[in-house]
């Protein structure tokens, strides 16, 4: 990354605080757009004709019982299932109407397509350098710019008051709900479009859970974001769409309230009344 990218990604980082960024309606295509999308481990096929489309600023929750194909449908987002022996996909997934395996930059498409794990997952240094690595990785050298970064991702992040008397300790020595924040921090540093995150809470406690829900409420001002939960009243909570997924196929997919409300399959009614799951 050249200073002058630095400076551009850092102006955008404290500027883009509006929903007008995201809500242009100057864009033509989707933020993403999957087509007929089957994707097979070995024989065993784990997602079905799938089509979806995500539109700038939309939360989007994956819900569907264990195993229904959620996790694996969010790693063909930023192409995470290239590093499973065995996997094969068929139809399309456009990232602004270009096909993401098509010949990309698979670094630049995880940089663009960001994602945060179930278990908070710091890398095994300072607060500090957790944010850092990804940029320096890119190029980033100077030191200012650096800090400045790294400042303005934790307050995006909503951790920085926390943190910033100790941004030299090590981040595995934070809480859960922290280390948490802090992964979604280094997503955000290298300026994602969408954010990836599959059951982000479900190892952090209630009042942890409560501060990422909120956090949520903040980032989709600038950020897509799709989000697995298999707590329906988070779902209902932080997202405006819902999809559903049972046994690799996505059975409905609209609006949060109409999904809850007034499904239109007999299956999803089933789920979200508890019937099975
Ligand atoms: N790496 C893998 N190799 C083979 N099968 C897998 C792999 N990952 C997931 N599966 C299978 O694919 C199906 C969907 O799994 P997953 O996407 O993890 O579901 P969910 O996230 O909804 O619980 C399950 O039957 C699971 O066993
Ligand atoms: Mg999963």
């Amino acid at each position: 990354m050249s200073e002058n990218t630095i400076d551009q990604l850092n102006e955008r980082l404290s500027e883009r605080s509006s929903d007008q960024a995201i809500n242009q309606p100057t864009e033509q295509c989707n933020k993403v757009d999957v087509k007929n999308l089957d994707l097979f481990y070995g024989d065993f096929q784990a997602l079905k004709q799938i089509n979806f489309s995500l539109n700038r600023g939309d939360v989007t929750a994956l819900i569907g019982p264990s195993g229904c194909g959620k996790s694996t449908f969010l790693r063909t987002l930023n192409r995470m299932n290239d590093l499973i022996p065995d996997c094969r996909i068929t139809g399309e997934v456009l990232l602004e109407g270009e096909n993401i395996y098509n010949q990309i930059d698979v670094v630049d498409l995880r940089r663009r397509v960001g994602m945060v794990f179930q278990k908070p997952n710091p890398f095994n240094m300072s607060i500090f350098d957790n944010i850092a690595y990804g940029p320096r990785m890119q190029g980033l050298r100077d030191k200012r710019r650096t800090a400045e970064l790294v400042e303005n991702s934790l307050k995006k992040a909503a951790i920085w008051d926390e943190v910033k008397d100790r941004l030299k300790k090590q981040a595995h020595a934070l809480s859960g709900g922290q280390q948490q924040r802090l992964c979604i921090a280094r997503s955000i540093a290298m300026e994602p479009e969408i954010i990836l995150m599959d059951e982000p809470t479900s190892a952090l406690d209630p009042i942890a859970t409560g501060r990422i829900e909120e956090l949520i409420g903040e980032l989709k001002k600038e950020f897509s974001i799709i989000l697995v939960t298999h707590a329906m009243h988070q779902a209902s909570r932080v997202s405006n769409k819902t999809a559903f997924f049972l046994l690799g196929e996505m059975v409905e997919y609209g609006s949060t309230g109409a999904v809850f409300t007034n499904p239109r399959d007999k299956r999803t009614e089933d789920y979200i009344s508890g019937r099975f799951g």
